[in-house]
């Protein structure tokens, strides 16, 4: 028998209703927002997301599905699975010029991405996020937006008891300060060192500091060290950058922790970025990840121009909401006679009702008992019904019957 691939999941019948329904919370509280939504293919060029979510990162490293296609042909090229969605938004902000319409531009999204993971609980091969993106505004009134609409959202969905982390990485000149100090404390201890922090120590020495290794770890409670990792190093304007924008926090009412050791896996942050996790999601609890990236459209080819924005989980929110029942039928026709029930069923359909019927003229008993379990009323179409015109509708829920002359009175 063929199965799923290994960190793949068919989403059945039964949690369709959930994921629908976080859907429509989505899209709702996003374009109240003011956020538009957008759809942008699951394959780019590979070269988008070396360039983009960077060649220091795990995903690009290790984690992505890359095909070669057009075969020895010349016009042959490297394609990728999006692993994330911030590299194809780019790419389409710039190729469609919508930096003409007036900022912000704001668009939000959901779809499956690709990352060749070692698959585990909460963690998938392929996954769905559902994100935001907004650009052209570099005000932390942006980034008070962003987290504000993420925690809307959660709270839509029944998950607004959750914590913002967030710190604040600063511009790419403070950036580079701290990523020099990081090094020069690091240096002696680098032989101790896993092989991951070795590699990030030459390409992304920040990443170092969420490294979950217990010999790493040790290094960073080292005084010296911890001396230059919790140093306050960003410069006085992303200072007031950062410290704006959780005076809005502050005034939304919205809990946040700072985590200086928050730097997050994509290559493109700059300034702010946060996550919202849940401890009920053990080992990989974050539900959303985001932050501002204002040197990626540039970087991409585009205009310089600020950005920021977020994606979420859609399996791990799916997992810690409160699940939806599959709903009823409005009626199922109980009849031996095909023609009519058909017809019946196209007529109620057209009046926007659920509706089901018999397909194999089954015996009456068989058919009542499988209206039983999928709908809250049976209309039966008996020969009488069918010869003197009525409707025989039977409550399902209290097994109370009545007849009914007019189709009008079924709806
Ligand atoms: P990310 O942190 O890589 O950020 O992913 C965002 C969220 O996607 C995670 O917090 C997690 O909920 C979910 N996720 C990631 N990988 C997996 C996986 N293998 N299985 C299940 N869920 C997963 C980004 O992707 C950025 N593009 C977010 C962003 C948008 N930053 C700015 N704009």
């Amino acid at each position: 028998m063929i199965k799923a691939q290994r960190g793949t999941k068919d989403i059945l019948n039964d949690e369709i209703p959930t994921w629908q329904w976080i859907l429509e919370n989505a899209k709702n509280v996003f374009q109240n927002a003011g956020f538009s939504e957008i759809k942008t293919p699951i394959f780019e060029a590979t070269e988008l997301f070396q360039r983009g979510v960077g060649d220091s990162t795990d995903i690009v490293n290790k984690e992505m599905y890359t095909f070669s296609v057009g075969g020895a042909d010349k016009n042959s090229s490297s394609i990728t699975l999006r692993p994330e969605n911030t590299a194809g938004v780019v790419r389409a902000y710039i190729e469609h010029n919508l930096n003409r319409q007036s900022p912000p531009q704001k668009f939000w999204y959901f779809g499956p991405m690709f990352r060749y993971e070692r698959p585990q609980a909460g963690r998938q091969r392929q996954f769905h996020q559902i994100g935001v993106e907004m650009f052209g505004i570099n005000e932390p009134a942006a980034d008070a937006e962003v987290i504000l609409s993420a925690v809307e959202f959660l709270k839509s969905i029944g998950l607004g008891n959750l914590e913002v982390e967030l710190n604040s990485l600063g511009c790419p000149k403070c950036k580079n300060d701290y990523r020099n100090s990081i090094k020069e404390v690091l240096a002696p201890y680098l032989d101790d060192m896993c092989d991951d922090c070795k590699m990030r120590y030459e390409k992304n020495p920040l990443r170092m500091l969420d490294c979950k290794n217990e010999n790493c770890q040790k290094i960073f409670e080292k005084e010296e060290v911890k001396k230059v990792i919790f140093n306050d190093y960003i410069c006085d304007e992303c200072k007031t950058h950062f410290n704006t924008l959780l005076s809005y926090l502050d005034e939304l009412n919205i809990k946040y922790q700072r985590n200086k050791l928050l730097v997050r896996g994509l290559d493109y942050y700059n300034r702010t970025v946060f996550e919202i996790k849940s401890s009920a999601l053990g080992s990989q609890s974050a539900v959303c990840g985001g932050g501002r990236y204002d040197g990626l459209v540039e970087m991409l080819g585009g205009v310089p121009t600020p950005a920021v924005g977020f994606a979420m989980g859609v399996e791990r929110l799916f997992s810690l909401v409160e699940k939806k029942e599959v709903s009823k039928l409005d009626y199922y026709i109980v009849s031996t006679n095909t023609k009519e029930a058909l017809k019946l069923a196209q007529k109620l359909r057209s009046q926007n009702k659920k509706v089901e019927f018999d397909m194999q003229g089954r015996k009456f008993s068989k058919q009542l008992e499988k209206a039983s379990k999928c709908a809250n009323y049976a209309v039966i179409l008996g020969e009488d019904e069918i010869e003197k015109g009525f409707y025989s509708v039977k409550d399902l829920n209290c097994g109370e019957q009545r007849k009914i002359e007019n189709f009008s009175d079924l709806l």
